[in-house]
């Protein structure tokens, strides 16, 4: 696996490895690398000839009072699970490859980027935009993979890939979770034993709120009922818990098109988010 922390270097490594005429995937990741990631490597490996992945601990998509500084960092091990994996490149660039002096450029979609985590994280997804929009431009991958665990930022990357015509394609990957059904996060580590314990609350509330909903049950009670098992587990705050039309993310109250049950909410200082799909029948 080629490592990658110059521009230089990462668009000689790219020529060489598209030099087949080979397709290559990218999986853009903030590292401490888990088997979540690890499933858009997989993925990536059936979808494309070649697999490249970033790790950038990006900081435009961190608040104030955010985790930038203690971010789980993991940089040699993730390497070493990427190359078992099949990725043949890193790019892990140093801030000023990505932000040079002087870097005055957002990329902001509007909509999608609403609400939600948007409104919970402001600026949040001008950050990540404008990230994804320069890793495209920096390794030029045929398709690129995001979880269905940040299923906002998988819209709004989606949105803005049709809007500023980048010519690849976005694969979207199911969330990975623990055998107890909790998603997968870098966050978890951040947990004590006992929060991790309760943090199934999340998963669980979802997927019951789902089933009645799915069952014909009113939105409003069921999404109540899911915030009410939430507190009762010691989530607080719960920054939302919602049923949004899973391609637009336009709001629902009624059950009527595919949909998507999203939901964020902290347990002692971890911010902890999860979504499920709702499809009629
Ligand atoms: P990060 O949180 O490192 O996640 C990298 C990718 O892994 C994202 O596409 C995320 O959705 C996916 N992922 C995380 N947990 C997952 C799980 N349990 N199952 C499946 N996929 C999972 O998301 C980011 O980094 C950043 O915002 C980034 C897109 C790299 C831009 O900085």
């Amino acid at each position: 696996m080629q490592l990658a922390r110059t521009l230089e270097t990462l668009r000689k490594t790219v020529a060489e490895l598209k030099s087949d005429g080979g397709t290559l995937a990218l999986v853009p990741t903030m590292g401490a690398l888990h088997d979540g990631h690890m499933a858009l490597v997989a993925r990536a490996r059936e979808v494309a000839d070649h697999v490249a992945a970033s790790i950038f601990v990006n900081p435009t998509q961190f608040g104030e009072g955010e985790d930038l500084d203690a971010y789980p960092r993991s940089e040699n091990e993730d390497c070493e699970n990427l190359e078992a994996a099949g990725c043949e490149l890193v790019w892990i660039p140093p801030s000023p490859e990505v932000y040079p002096a002087g870097f005055s450029t957002t990329v902001r979609v509007e909509g999608v980027s609403g609400g939600l985590c948007g409104e919970a994280r402001p600026g949040h997804f001008d950050g990540v935009a404008t990230v994804v929009a320069k890793l495209f431009n920096q390794i030029l991958p045929d398709v690129a993979l995001f979880g269905e665990k940040d299923y906002q930022q998988l819209a709004v990357i989606r949105r803005m890939a049709r809007d500023l015509d980048f010519t690849l394609d976005i694969v979207g990957v199911p969330t990975v979770r623990e055998a107890d059904g909790l998603a997968l996060s870098s966050r978890n580590a951040y947990l004590s034993d006992d929060e991790r314990q309760r943090a199934v609350a999340l998963p669980n509330a979802l997927r019951e709120a789902g089933e009645t909903i799915i069952g014909g049950g009113d939105v409003g009670t069921a999404l109540d009922a899911a915030g009410a098992k939430l507190e009762a587990a010691g989530f607080a705050p719960i920054d939302y818990i919602e049923l949004r039309d899973a391609d637009s993310l336009a709001p629902l109250d009624r059950l009527e098109s595919p949909a998507r049950l999203l939901a964020a909410a902290k347990i002692g200082r971890t911010r902890l988010i999860d979504n499920i799909a709702v499809d009629p029948d």
